[in-house]
């Protein structure tokens, strides 16, 4: 069994503009030490995913109308608050974005790490705040000890970034969600978020779930990736394979539009033709094919399932359980697999 499990998942807002159901049947796993992500367009429903697995859709205005979100043998979809609370706060961590919104600023630094410790871990004021001093640290804040007495706003806004990444995997969490970890950020520090991650996974055996938009930084990071589109998954591969030869015409949409700045990471998604999709209205059939360029008529009538390949013999989608939902996968797909199967 996997470490995490999202089978079927469904989510839907009520909007002034009818119901959207910003993901929908949505399944993937995630193992211990490895990495997983999920991308794709500004919508597409990757941030309401993440909610799901920690239990704050609800919070948002969401509902979750279907699924199960196995972990520790826990369905978690069928905890109580306080349960998920719990498992929020010690075992399934999310790293923000946004440092400011995320600490408390009348409480120091060294008592918000603390508290993660004592409440979760069972560690005395005395112990925890020693841990808290040394994962300030490890970090990379400057005379750690003294800013554990520091309130956020006497921190720098890396700093204060730094502290609340200590502070999200101070418990050593088992999953790491990392919804668009470096953004917002430097170079320097986006690197250092990158390395904490990598260490998480390879020191101490998280999962991590990275959502993102940046193909670039999905593509040297992650071992499996599910390409995210209209809430649907319309493209499931592992990494390599995936940006080698993409199946569906979105995933290959994408990685052609991805900007190149050399040394510099994209802030936003670069544009793929035609509008973007409007979730709220839906079109019929396949909810790309307006902005399709391989669109024949059936993807004007039904929507196609996530699916391998049928003349999938001795390709490499039977290997890695590769997945595509479009209804031209095997024209797409087989030319280049063929070219590359020894
Ligand atoms: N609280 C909310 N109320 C109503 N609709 C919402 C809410 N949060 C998200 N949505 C809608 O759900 C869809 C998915 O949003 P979500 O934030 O999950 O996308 P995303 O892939 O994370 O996008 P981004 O890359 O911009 O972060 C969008 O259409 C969005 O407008
Ligand atoms: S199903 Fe049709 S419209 Fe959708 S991605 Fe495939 S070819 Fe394009
Ligand atoms: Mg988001």
């Amino acid at each position: 069994m996997s470490l995490l499990e999202v089978t079927n998942l469904r989510v839907r807002y009520d909007t002034p503009r009818g119901p959207v159901w910003a993901v929908d049947q949505v399944s993937f796993k995630l193992d211990a030490g490895e990495t997983v992500a999920l991308v794709g367009e500004s919508g597409s429903g990757k941030s309401t995913t993440a909610l799901a697995i920690l239990g704050l859709v609800a919070f948002s205005g969401g509902t979750v109308e279907t699924g199960e979100i196995w972990f520790g043998g826990k369905n978690l979809l069928a905890l109580r608050e306080d349960e998920l609370r719990a498992v929020r706060a010690s075992e399934i961590a999310l790293v923000f974005q946004d440092a400011t919104a995320a600490l408390n600023p009348f409480l120091t630094i060294g008592l918000q790490i603390a508290e993660v410790l004592e409440v979760h871990r069972g560690l005395s004021r005395r112990e925890a705040l020693v841990a808290a001093g040394k994962a300030l640290g490890d970090v990379g804040i400057a005379e750690p000890e003294a800013r554990l007495a520091s309130f956020p706003h006497e921190l720098s806004g890396g700093q204060r970034q730094r502290a609340l990444i200590a502070m999200s995997l101070i418990a050593k969490p088992k999953v790491v969600i990392a919804d668009e970890p470096t953004t917002a950020l430097d170079p320097a520090l986006a690197l250092l978020v990158l390395d904490l991650l990598r260490r998480e996974r390879e020191q101490n055996g998280a999962g991590v779930l990275l959502v993102s938009h940046d193909l670039e930084l999905v593509a040297s990071e992650a071992k499996r990736v599910h390409v995210m589109y209209a809430g649907r998954v319309a493209e499931s591969a592992d990494a390599d394979e995936l940006f080698a030869a993409p199946w569906h015409p979105y995933t290959a949409a994408l990685w052609r539009a991805r900007p190149r700045l050399d040394g510099e990471r994209p802030k936003r998604l670069a544009a793929v033709a035609g509008a973007p999709v409007d979730p709220a209205a839906l079109p019929t059939g396949c909810a790309f094919h307006p902005r399709c360029e391989f669109v024949v008529e059936r993807c004007r009538r039904e929507r196609p399932d996530l699916s391998g390949l049928l003349r999938a013999e001795g390709a490499m989608s039977l290997r890695s359980g590769r997945r595509s939902a479009c209804f031209e996968k095997e024209r797409l797909a087989l030319p280049r697999e063929e070219a590359s199967t020894p």
